[in-house]
């Protein structure tokens, strides 16, 4: 089983002069109980990637299949209650009277009885007690919260494969801790795709990177390789690395030490002291 999109090409305003290629050929999958993180600078094409991997773009170019389904002339679509899409700021999207109503609303469309029981349970996983959150409005919310209720909205859904788009954009350290912890929680059952700006968060669980540059893939692979290729991916502009990894990336320039980069804060403390970069 797999979420895979194979050398998808997509172009925005195709017939038009502002017409321009967002992706040119770009291959990933992503497996239930597997974490992609999807990096990039802005513009070079992640949204779009995630928009084709949930089914709401067509590619001009290349195959997209869940578990083997592609589309095609299909009357079911391999997309509806498989692939759940969170977009950049989802909050933005509540339309409920209640925080209950609102992520009930879509296992309830899938057919998943009123959707109470599966809205209960996506709001424990997102660290909100139904007590306290369920009979709220979704508008008086805080930021980390709604957050986390618009992300319960898609997990109540139960979706193999969760595209996230920022997921923790303009929170503070603890709601970065708790989206953080819901989507540890939710990749035990689902395949989860992130998207982020932020240059370290979300790689200590990564299987795999993905880091695009001008719609095509800069850097495909681990995230051990991906910090081996670190000095190419900073100068090429496609990755700036982790504050961290920059100094053990100088550090290794200077010649005071042959080990490569590591992500963890404490090691990398470590290699740069015995490096003699820290004094
Ligand atoms: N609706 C659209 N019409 C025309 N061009 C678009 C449209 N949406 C995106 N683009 C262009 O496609 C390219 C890729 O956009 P995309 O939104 O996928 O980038 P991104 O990597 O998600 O950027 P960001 O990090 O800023 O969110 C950009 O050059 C963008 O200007
Ligand atoms: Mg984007």
């Amino acid at each position: 089983m797999a979420l895979t999109l194979t050398d998808v090409a997509f172009d925005y305003a195709v017939g038009t002069s502002l017409a321009q290629p967002a992706l040119r050929g770009v291959t990933f999958s992503v497996a239930p109980g597997e974490c992609v993180v999807v990096l990039g600078p802005s513009g070079s094409g992640k949204t779009t990637l995630l928009r084709i991997a949930g089914g709401l773009l067509i590619p001009s170019r290349g195959d997209v299949t869940v578990d083997g389904m592609s589309r095609g002339a299909r009357r079911v679509d391999p997309f509806r209650g498989a692939v759940g899409l969170a977009f950049q700021r989802p909050e933005a999207q509540f339309f409920a009277a209640t925080v209950g109503e609102d992520v009930a609303f879509g296992p309830r469309n899938l057919g998943n009885g009123d959707g109470a029981a599966a809205a209960e349970s996506a709001l424990e996983l997102v660290g909100l007690s139904p007590g306290d959150f369920a009979e709220r409005s979704p508008f008086t919310l805080s930021g980390g919260e709604a957050r986390r209720a618009a992300l319960a909205g898609i997990l109540a859904m139960s979706p193999r494969y969760l595209l996230l788009d920022e997921p923790t954009s303009g929170l503070d350290a603890a709601g970065h801790r708790a989206v953080s912890e819901a989507i540890a929680r939710a990749r035990a059952t689902a395949g989860v795709v992130v998207v982020t700006h932020d240059a370290a968060e979300f790689l200590d669980h990564a299987d795999r990177v993905l880091v695009l540059q001008e719609g095509a893939a800069a850097f495909s692979g681990s995230v051990r390789d991906l910090l081996a290729d670190a000095d190419r991916l900073e100068a090429g502009g496609a990755w700036v690395p982790p504050e961290h990894v920059r100094a053990q990336l100088l550090a290794r320039r200077l010649g005071r030490t042959t080990s490569p980069p590591v992500l963890d804060p404490g090691e990398a403390a470590r290699i740069l002291f015995a490096s003699g970069g820290v004094t």
